[in-house]
């Protein structure tokens, strides 16, 4: 599938997750088969101003790419200055940020705010496309009602403004992530739009996957929470995707991908950074696996990675 000029070798993304694809996430997803990862929402205003939070957040490595960074914020000039340092960073691609529906992003008129304000959006849109050349992309939910209305309104002024692709994930702002995502407003989208639509929400499994392509015709599929934790879930689209049957997982496998986190994370941020990161994520990794919940809670108390790696491995002789 192609998003502008950008080849992408299957048709199925990393959602960007807050607080969760940071580098050695996105490491992970790409090596388990994910078509393009993508960073977490990045601050424009920070960027702008050299907020060393935000300016972490470009850090990238070549086995990632292609690599989409996303930006939120709400003035035009702002989003197109930081656009060009996102594209300067040597991202291959632009996500804009009109879904975040948390108050603190809101109350600034940014994320899911710009589904209200179109015309705020327009002009953040020309201003962004002006100033990049990398293949541009906006993330909406299906609006304020459930009507999914402002989304096709919403594209088409995307479409209107060069951008090349428009992901949907089909819940109100208000829903946050209550209720069903309405996949018929991902169909109605691509039914209304000439450029790709990529569908978003509540695939849990491979066969959600096919069923979103194939349901709603999008493009390409991108996964968030189902990730978390379980990156094997793009091997299993991808098999799927090439009419495969899918293999148990094994609880070897699991360990595999628990060390190669913990190694990923101290390769990109050193000891002591990953010991107070892989406190809180290690848990991911185990959900619903027998003695998760001891491994969880004692890696919650460690204070260095030697620790994490003699929880891992006592875990491993457990299972
Ligand atoms: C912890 C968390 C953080 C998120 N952070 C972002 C974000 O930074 N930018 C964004 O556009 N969406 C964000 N989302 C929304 C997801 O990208 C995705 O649209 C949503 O989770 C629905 O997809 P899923 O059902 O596959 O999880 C976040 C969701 C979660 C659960």
């Amino acid at each position: 599938m192609n998003i502008g000029p950008l080849h992408l070798e299957n048709p199925v993304m990393l959602a960007p997750l807050a607080g969760i694809t940071n580098l050695p996430f996105r490491l992970l997803a790409k090596e388990a088969g994910c078509g393009l990862v993508c960073s977490e929402m990045v601050s424009a205003d920070g960027l702008v101003h050299g907020s060393p939070n935000a300016v972490d957040l470009l850090r990238s490595l070549p086995a990632e790419k292609p690599l989409a960074v996303q930006l939120f914020g709400s003035d035009p000039a702002v989003m197109a200055e930081a656009a060009a340092i996102v594209e300067g960073s040597g991202a291959n691609l632009l996500d804009i940020n009109f879904g975040c529906a948390v108050q603190k992003v809101i109350k600034t008129g940014s994320g899911a705010a710009l589904m209200r304000t179109p015309q705020r959006a327009e002009a953040l849109l020309r201003a962004v496309r002006h100033a990049v050349r990398i293949p541009l992309t906006i993330k909406i939910r299906s609006g304020w009602d459930g009507s999914g209305r402002q989304a096709l309104a919403l594209g088409e002024i995307a479409e209107a403004c060069g951008v090349n692709a428009v992901t949907v994930h089909p819940r109100t702002a208000s829903q946050k992530f209550s209720g069903r995502a309405d996949w018929e407003v991902i169909a109605a989208l691509k039914r209304h739009l000439s450029i790709p639509v990529i569908g978003n929400g509540d695939i849990a499994c491979a066969d959600d996957a096919v069923r979103m392509l194939s349901q709603t015709g999008c493009d390409a599929v991108m996964v968030g929470r189902q990730a978390i934790g379980y990156p094997r879930i793009f091997t299993e689209i991808g098999l799927r995707l090439h009419g495969k049957a899918v293999p148990a997982d094994t609880i070897a496998n699991r360990l595999k991908v628990l060390r190669r986190y913990t190694q990923l994370t101290v390769e990109c941020f050193g000891r002591k950074t990953a010991t107070r990161l892989i406190r809180r994520r290690l848990g991911w990794f185990v959900k619903g696996m027998r003695n998760g919940a001891v491994l969880r809670s004692a890696a919650g108390q460690i204070t260095c990675m030697d620790q994490a790696y003699e929880l891992i491995e006592a875990f491993g002789r457990e299972n």
